[in-house]
């Protein structure tokens, strides 16, 4: 029998190799696949439904010491945190060579900001609010990564957050579901290109499924409580948008949903994920989550917490080996069946086959492609322009900024001043430290021996120690302008790094105030991985850049915005609270029966902090300087047949050539359940050149204005909105139409 079956695998493989995949019709996939199932044991299907780690960079809190065998045996059909084409050529080699089925591993890794170009964090990279940028960073991700022998990337992570306590604000697009929705669509798009059987081409997964980011007072892992109006209204949509552009994975949550963790819950994996939006990929979970619903309290064991994942629709499990221990006995005892094993199977075998892996289990695994790529110029340049572009100016007093390169001593100050290793910031894969330029070194490249650049550090990140003050502001009295870095450790943001205060850590607040006491001007350059309550700062310093964390190109990105070489374009895309006590605060709140009114102590609003934002959602300055001309409208009434057109005009008044985010919101003023005082529903980032006007169009039909009504339906409701044309979300011109059936 072992004769025959070997005789037929070859045979298979054989036929595999005659047909590439992208020919591959889906019924000749399917049968290849259903020839495959009826060869393989159920331990060589459990073995697809299995995921581990390599042991060469651990994300989680265990690991495996016999992934090899497992490999051998069969048993593992699915490899994350190995790369480089060398290593996973070899364990290619034991699955295709020494396993009887011979069926080729899938490399997983986390290239959230590139591979080995680390590109900025996703909350800077969303502040471009370019897509076009942001689809390449994502796609030089993948060229790199796949010449490094991966197939797959546990990205993007759309999780809508608006918490900036949650450390995992860093790793996604922010608080807003239409521009989350966009930007998620963008990076599926360069991950996964337009043919997936391409070898510089990978899996996107959309994670974490669903609503990871609404986590209790921001601390990581905990409990999402939400109605199903808010999931659906607010959290689902950039998922969704990342699976209607194609995404082949999704990976579900640590969190629970309506009393269920998301790796148990059929609501969201079968009734939504599969039977509303027609998901055809497969899911994974995170990291040993089917384990974790012990803990969460569903379930009372590990062999329960499998039965409850694979009925849920569970297909891949991520190092928890309850799949590998466990589906056998609750096939024997009926509590799974077959079939469902064989789906699940069946999802990720097509997967395989879609990559081309079937016809070359190798062809991603290319040293010489490796070592040309990886960190090639053109990716570099293209990661300080994506870099540039995320750079948003918060404050610019006096025209402090740009500075002048005949300027004669310059100041460079701070932990992050001359730091290298945290630029790449949280997940930054293969980044290496060496790789990246700090900023004074970018300062250094751009000015050359013409200016006299002083640097001190001034303080650490944390602790009471101002030992280092005294040296930092002499040399400031010496210089004609101070640049000041300061913010968090890249270990400060992430997983697991929730922080209950979010301003700056340590003393740098007060080395800043002595700094500016000094009276020369200061420019306060930010890097962060969330938004920071930072009124103080604020008030003092004459001009602050928000510079996130920038990746390998942060030094040269920062220092072309400083002199001018660009012109900040960037524009939040989550909100900075003054405080913790605001938080959640986020643009598109409800009205409240009480709206603040500071005349009406019987409204809403705080005792010892006003209600605003220290910077609105959308907000960005420039050097130049636009205004925007009232809104028209093709017509005042409009029905559900007809598009409303909305034009406004919108001039560049400065000196300086400039780019420009217009935003366009709505405001449903009446709903048959209240609705939020503003939804993004439109942006154009466009290039005035100083002095230049241009008329802005934007369309909106009914279906635009859609959202889950009285009955939980999806649908438009006749009645008066209000359009908001600006550039944020708190500074717009305003004018109202009306639906009519
Ligand atoms: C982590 C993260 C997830 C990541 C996975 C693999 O716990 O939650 O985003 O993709 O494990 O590293």
């Amino acid at each position: 029998m072992k004769q025959l079956s070997k005789i037929l695998v070859a045979i298979l493989l054989l036929s595999n190799t005659l047909l590439s995949a992208q020919n591959r019709s889906e019924a000749e996939i399917d049968h290849k696949i259903d020839s495959l199932l009826a060869l393989m044991t159920l331990e060589e299907k459990v073995g697809q439904l299995t995921l581990f780690t390599s042991d060469w960079d651990v994300t989680g809190p265990t690991i495996r010491a016999n992934y090899k065998n497992d490999i051998q045996s069969g048993r593992c059909g699915n490899i994350f945190n190995a790369h480089t084409a060398k290593y996973n050529r070899e364990l290619q080699r034991i699955a295709v060579e020494e396993t009887r089925m011979k069926i080729p591993l899938l490399f997983g890794y986390d290239v959230i900001h590139g591979y080995k170009t680390i590109f900025p964090i996703p909350l800077g990279e969303a502040a471009s609010w370019d897509l076009a940028a942001i689809e390449k960073g994502s796609r030089i991700a993948a060229i790199e990564a796949t010449a490094a022998g991966l197939h797959w990337t546990f990205a993007p992570m759309v999780d809508i957050a608006r918490d900036p306590r949650w450390g995992r604000i860093m790793e996604g697009a922010g608080e807003d579901p239409y521009l989350g929705s966009l930007i998620a669509v963008a990076r599926v798009r360069g991950f996964q290109g337009d043919d997936i059987s391409a070898n510089n081409t990978m899996l996107a997964c959309v994670k974490h499924f669903a609503a990871y980011g609404a986590a209790q007072a921001g601390r990581d892992y905990h409990t999402v409580d939400m109605s199903e109006r808010m999931l659906r209204d607010q959290y689902l949509s950039p998922y969704k948008a990342a699976i209607d552009a194609g995404a082949y994975t999704v990976m579900t949550s640590f969190n629970e949903y309506d009393g269920v963790p998301a790796t148990g819950n059929s609501f969201l994996l079968r009734d939504i994920l599969r039977d509303e939006w027609g998901f055809k990929g497969f899911v994974v979970t995170d990291y040993t989550s089917i384990n974790e619903m012990i803990p969460h309290g569903i379930v009372a064991n590990e062999k329960e917490a499998g039965e409850l994942s694979l009925n849920a629709g569970v297909d891949m499990d991520m190092q928890g080996a309850v799949y590998y221990n466990y589906l056998k006995e609750l096939l024997k005892e009926n509590r799974i069946n077959m079939v469902q094993i064989d789906q699940s199977v069946r999802y990720i075998l097509r997967t395989k086959y879609l990559l081309g892996l079937f016809d070359d289990p190798y062809r991603y695994s290319d040293e010489a492609r490796q070592q040309r790529l990886l960190l090639a110029p053109e990716h570099q340049e293209a990661a300080r322009d994506v870099a540039r572009k995320s750079i948003v100016l918060l404050k610019n007093d006096k025209n402090t900024l740009p500075l002048s390169k005949s300027v004669k001593t310059l100041a460079v100050i701070g932990p992050l001043a001359d730091n290298k290793t945290e630029l790449k910031a949280a997940w930054s894969g293969a980044g290496e430290d060496q790789h990246s330029v700090s900023l004074l070194t970018g300062l250094k490249d751009k000015l050359g021996n013409g200016v006299k650049i002083n640097h001190a550090q001034g303080c650490d990140f944390e602790g009471t120690d101002k030992s280092g003050f005294k040296a930092a502001i002499d040399l400031a009295k010496k210089s004609d302008v101070v640049i000041v870095a300061v913010g968090e450790r890249a270990s400060m943001s992430g997983e697991a790094a929730s922080r209950a205060h979010i301003t700056l850590p340590g003393v740098q607040s007060d080395l800043i105030k002595e700094l500016v006491a000094t009276g020369k001007p200061v420019v306060v350059v930010l890097m962060n991985g969330r938004p920071l309550a930072i009124p103080e700062i604020d008030a003092i310093a004459p001009a602050i850049l928000e510079t996130w964390f920038l990746g390998t190109q942060a030094g040269p990105a920062i220092a072309d915005v400083l002199f001018g070489d660009y012109n900040p374009s960037g524009k939040l895309p989550v909100t900075f609270p003054r405080n913790e006590g605001q938080i959640p605060i986020h643009y598109n709140m409800k009205n409240t029966g009480r709206p603040m009114d500071p005349n009406n102590k019987y409204t809403s609003k705080y005792l010892d902090s006003p209600n605003t934002p220290l910077y609105p959602f959308g907000y960005g300055l420039s050097y130049t300087t636009f205004t925007y001309s009232d809104i028209k409208v093709n017509k005042e009434v409009f029905t559900p047949r007809e598009e409303l057109k909305i034009n406004v005009t919108v001039s560049n008044t400065g000196k300086r050539d400039g780019e420009e985010v217009v935003q366009l919101y709505v405001r449903d003023l009446v709903g048959s359940v209240t609705r939020p005082v503003k939804e993004l529903k439109g942006f154009q980032k466009m290039m005035l050149k100083a002095g230049e006007s241009k008329e802005v169009t934007f369309t909106l039909t009914a279906n635009d204005l859609k959202f889950y009504n009285r009955q939980m339906n999806f649908t438009y409701e006749p009645g008066d909105f209000e359009l908001f044309i600006g550039t944020n979300s708190a500074d717009t011109k305003s004018r109202k139409v009306k639906l009519v059936e």
